[in-house]
């Protein structure tokens, strides 16, 4: 019987290996960021010979290789070379100074970090690195949530020969630091552009690769996802969709996922969990819940409409929020002239949903 043939059996899968769609699995090529890891690269480069690198300051928006590119990179350094120790933290969950020493004291294998203060473990970190004669090439990815610099002034002003890569998806965060860190850090900038739709395409097709049984995939079911990526300018959307669709193919024991496999999961796609909205503070959430309601209008009519409400930032903290939405992709902001009060910005809710059901 046909229809027999065509259904899963119970102990077949359409993935081959699943993990592969995981945020954090770094694929073997980095297609496309060629560019940006050898000038991070360039950067490091005097490590080898003995003397100190450049700082980096990588910035772009969400879902784009900036923590991807960087890892693999770093795991080549790690490969490569026994002079230097590679080092990768998220100050998303390592967002003060001791918390992140004790991360880096126990990625150089120090175990004893119980009871130390962010001073001794850093005399620690110090310690191995010359006993070693290692250099130090560092990333700080989500810099930007970290609370407070000391980590950053003791690495600076103590350590010899280090590289430090800071990441954040807002530029501004960069623009906004104390001179006095900035001049020390004297960072190379690099930006991270999102892709184009070809390229949005090429790295999904590698991710199926990786993930799927050869042949799941109909075609159009993948255009479909690839294409709805590349205008989300957000490659992990892209996995999610592949996951969600072979998954709802599954559960029909379906033996291909089909175009109807991806439109349904575009329609029941979380976008506010793929914008990662959890990482927003309660603040700047009600925030955009205000820019939903009244979308289109003034950000100073806005900012009137949250202390109204009993919102608690002044206008400046208020703006930079929504600089910071704005960044995640969440609004969209559109400067207006004229009128008697002069210029203005007229802050829109960008609503990715109606976005990714459009087609
Ligand atoms: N050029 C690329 N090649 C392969 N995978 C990529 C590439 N760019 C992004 N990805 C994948 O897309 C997802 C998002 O990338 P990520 O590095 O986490 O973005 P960012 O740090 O800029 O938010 C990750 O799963 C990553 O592996
Ligand atoms: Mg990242």
């Amino acid at each position: 019987m046909s229809i027999m043939k065509d259904m899963l059996g119970a102990n077949e899968s359409l993935f081959k290996n699943e993990i592969a769609l995981d945020y954090s699995f770094i694929p073997k090529l980095i297609p496309f960021r060629e560019k940006e890891q050898r000038h991070v690269a360039f950067c490091l480069k005097p490590l080898f010979q003995a003397r100190t690198g450049k700082n980096v300051g990588i910035y772009g928006p969400p879902g784009v290789g900036k923590t991807v590119a960087c890892r693999h990179l770093f795991n080549e350094i790690g490969e490569e070379s026994e002079d230097i120790s590679p080092l990768y933290v998220n100050c998303w969950q390592r967002n003060t100074s001791f918390k992140i020493m004790l991360e880096l004291c126990e990625q150089l294998g120090y175990k004893l970090t119980h009871n130390k203060r962010t001073d001794e473990l850093f005399a620690v970190v110090k310690g191995i690195l010359n006993k070693d004669k290692k250099a130090l090439a560092v990333v700080f990815d989500e810099i930007d949530k970290v609370e407070d610099f000391d980590f950053l002034y003791m690495m600076l002003e103590e350590l010899y020969r280090k590289s430090l890569v800071l990441i954040t998806n807002y530029k501004s965060w960069f623009d906004e630091l104390d001179e006095r860190i900035k001049s020390r850090l004297a960072m190379d900038g690099v930006e991270f552009k999102p892709y184009n739709p070809a390229e949005t395409k090429a790295i999904l097709k590698q991710r199926m690769d990786y993930a799927f049984v050869p042949g799941v995939w109909d075609e159009d079911a993948f255009e479909l996802i690839a294409q709805k990526t590349a205008q989300l300018e957000d490659i992990r959307s892209g996995l999610h969709l592949m996951k969600e669709a072979a998954l709802l193919a599954e559960n029909q024991s379906s033996r291909k996922v089909t175009k109807d496999h991806a439109q349904e999961a575009l329609r029941k796609i979380d976008t506010f969990n793929l914008r990662r909205s959890s990482d927003l503070t309660d603040d700047e959430r009600s925030i955009l819940d205000i820019v939903k309601k009244h979308t289109g209008q003034k950000i100073g009519d806005l900012f009137k409409l949250y202390t109204d409400l009993g919102g608690n930032s002044v206008y400046k903290t208020f703006q930079r929020k929504i600089k910071k939405l704005e960044a995640e992709k969440f609004v969209t902001l559109e400067k207006s002239a004229g009128g008697k009060e002069g210029n203005t910005t007229l802050v829109s809710y960008k609503d990715i949903a109606k976005k990714l059901t459009d087609y």
